[in-house]
């Protein structure tokens, strides 16, 4: 989609479509995992709690509340994302072809500092970092589901082993969003240039 105007030859790299979804997003997104940290401190699954002032809701009634609220934006919005990004091509302009070998690549030159990012155009980590980030998006709400109503959707809890495996589940998904996003924010402050283009959507048009 081409935006350019006389003196400024940029171009639009991030639909607004995709912008207003990506930080509706991330502000759910962080609400639901300091949220679900005050809820998992309740019940420590593993033998660790995460410390108090990482998380939201005061106590357990006040994080439910918080989680349920933000689950709801955090579905319809995921849902408007991927029904957009399917129906207008976006996912397939900008996430397809998926290579291994090229994200592998990708990564040994990041480490040696020579990886080129193009603005507008992601690079096979990227792009399998974001399919890879989604699905654990899909697999959290799939499993919360399978642990909110464990007898309604008991079809659902079963095919994840059952409640507690589902709690389990539940948890690696947010471990893998975390992780995602430890990557994410890091290069997103650090690389120069492409953090504003996601506000604006504006930047150099890739070559
Ligand atoms: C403070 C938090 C965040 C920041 C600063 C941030 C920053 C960014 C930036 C700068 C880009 C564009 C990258 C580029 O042009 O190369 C991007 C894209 C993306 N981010 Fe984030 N992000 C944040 C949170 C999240 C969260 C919570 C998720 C998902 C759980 C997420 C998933 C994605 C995805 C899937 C894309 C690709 C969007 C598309 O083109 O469809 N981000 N983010």
């Amino acid at each position: 989609m081409v935006a350019a105007s006389g003196a400024d030859a940029r171009k639009t790299i991030h639909p607004l479509f995709v912008r207003v979804t990506h930080w509706v997003n991330a502000f759910a997104i962080f609400v639901m995992v300091l949220s679900g940290w005050r809820i998992y401190n309740a019940s420590p699954l593993f033998g660790f709690e995460f410390p108090a002032g990482f998380t939201l809701g005061g106590w357990l009634a006040g994080a439910l509340a918080w989680h349920f609220a933000a689950m709801w934006l955090l579905a319809l919005n995921g849902f408007a994302y991927l029904a957009y990004g399917l129906v207008s091509g976006h996912f397939r302009r900008s996430f397809l072809p998926i290579s291994f070998g090229g994200a592998l690549d990708d990564v040994f030159l990041a480490m040696r500092g020579l990886l080129d990012h193009a603005p507008g155009r992601y690079n096979a980590a990227q792009r399998l970092l974001y399919i890879g980030v989604i699905l654990a998006v899909i697999v959290a709400i799939l499993s919360g589901l399978a642990i909110w109503k464990p007898v309604q959707l008991q079809t659902l809890t079963a095919a994840m082993g059952g409640y507690e495996a589902a709690r389990r589940v539940h948890f690696f998904a947010m471990a893998a969003i975390v992780a995602f996003l430890v990557v994410h924010i890091g290069l997103a402050v650090s690389v120069k240039g492409i953090l504003a283009p996601m506000f604006t959507g504006r930047a150099e048009a890739p070559r």
